[in-house]
């Protein structure tokens, strides 16, 4: 079925083309079918003992939104604080998310308990769960950017917070906030590289034969 040219380009398209968005975010509301063909692609996702550990909680209420982004707020004036002074000044115009610009947060919640105790395959690597709900994640950032939405990934919150604001009780962990909304355009350039934060790195550092060679951080 993806045995076609045209399926592979496109592939490799969306994954070249996927960015993180603050900035662009055109302040539309993204159309409800849209929204769950992208859920519906975060849940196409592979999960460890086929257990589909994350939930999706749809954030729309614009109180509710401005009330996360000063949160969020909060947490960001924290960690500049925390910087360097030459640090901080390349922090400063970096926007680190796009709350109530995108109009809908989804925030993607971890139950390590969905499933029951034998849980195939997660026998001896307890993280395993929480990689499958991050690859619910990228499913979802991929099938938004076809879609012409962009995505922000926020983590600049306090996990109790958000738990309490989503109603997630233990086990259950909130592992990600969403922005998730029609865009202007996505840039070409990861915005932390743009504004001079970090950039990243070549594929032929990240690859290693047989076994891990430590390089530079
Ligand atoms: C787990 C995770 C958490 C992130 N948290 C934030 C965040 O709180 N604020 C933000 O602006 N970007 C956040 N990002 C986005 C990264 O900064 C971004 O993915 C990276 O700079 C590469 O840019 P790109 O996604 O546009 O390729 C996060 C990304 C990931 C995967």
């Amino acid at each position: 079925m993806t045995d076609t040219i045209d399926a592979r380009a496109a592939l490799y398209e969306v994954i070249r083309a996927r960015r993180d968005v603050r900035a662009e975010f055109t302040g539309e509301r993204v159309d409800e079918q849209v929204l769950w063909r992208v859920l519906g692609a975060a849940h196409a996702a592979p999960s460890v003992g086929n257990t589909q550990p994350w939930d999706f909680v749809v954030v729309r209420d614009p109180q509710r939104l401005a009330e996360f982004a000063d949160h969020v707020a909060g947490c960001r004036r924290a960690f500049a604080d925390s910087l360097p002074e030459e640090r901080r000044r390349t922090f400063d115009p970096i926007k680190v998310e796009g709350i109530v610009e995108s109009g809908t947060g989804i925030v993607v919640t971890y139950d390590p308990s969905r499933g029951g105790r034998n849980i195939l395959g997660r026998h001896t690597i307890d993280d395993v769960g929480v990689f499958s709900a991050v690859l619910s994640i990228q499913n979802l950032w991929l099938a938004a950017t076809v879609e012409g939405l962009g995505v922000g990934w926020v983590s600049f919150y306090d996990e109790a917070f958000l738990a309490d604001f989503v109603g997630a009780r233990p086990p259950v962990r909130p592992i990600a906030w969403l922005c998730v909304g029609p865009v202007t355009r996505l840039q070409e350039v990861p915005d932390l590289e743009r504004f001079g934060w970090r950039t990243g790195r070549p594929l032929a550092d990240a690859v290693h034969a047989e076994t891990l060679q430590v390089r530079d951080a």
